[in-house]
């Protein structure tokens, strides 16, 4: 599968905001930017995730709404401007009640459910929008 570099070499401006305008499915995040060896998506959630942990670190970073990440001794909650850092193989489940729009970062190649396979929740497709 050939990898496409959006950035290339040339800087570029991103919106998120825009971006979320793009599609309106929950979980299913999309690929915006590449960070060294990061990828930066958006993706609009809804509701509850699935506990899980990943290899790697994890950034969410709130567009829109209120976001609550469960980890297994506290809550952690995010309003538009903050941001939750997820320590790697750190356990964790976001949920919300309203629909909420993040940009996140990941390592290249990390699959939104980390360690666990979900039929409903695990990301197959990673679209570059
Ligand atoms: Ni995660």
């Amino acid at each position: 599968m050939d990898e496409v570099k959006l950035n290339e070499s040339k800087p570029t401006k991103i919106v998120p905001s825009e971006k979320l305008q793009l599609f309106t499915e929950h979980w299913s995040p999309k690929i915006v930017g590449d960070f060294n060896d990061s990828q930066i998506q958006v993706v609009k959630i809804q509701g509850e995730f699935v506990w899980h942990h990943h290899e790697d670190d994890e950034l969410f970073i709130v567009v829109k709404g209120h976001l609550t990440i469960q980890f297994r001794d506290k809550n952690l909650e995010a309003e538009p401007g903050e941001m939750i850092l997820i320590p790697r193989l750190v356990e964790h489940c976001p949920k919300t009640d309203e629909e909420v729009w993040i940009i996140l970062m990941d390592k290249k190649g990390a699959v939104n459910t980390g360690n666990v396979q979900d039929d409903d929740k695990t990301a197959t497709e990673y679209a570059r929008i």
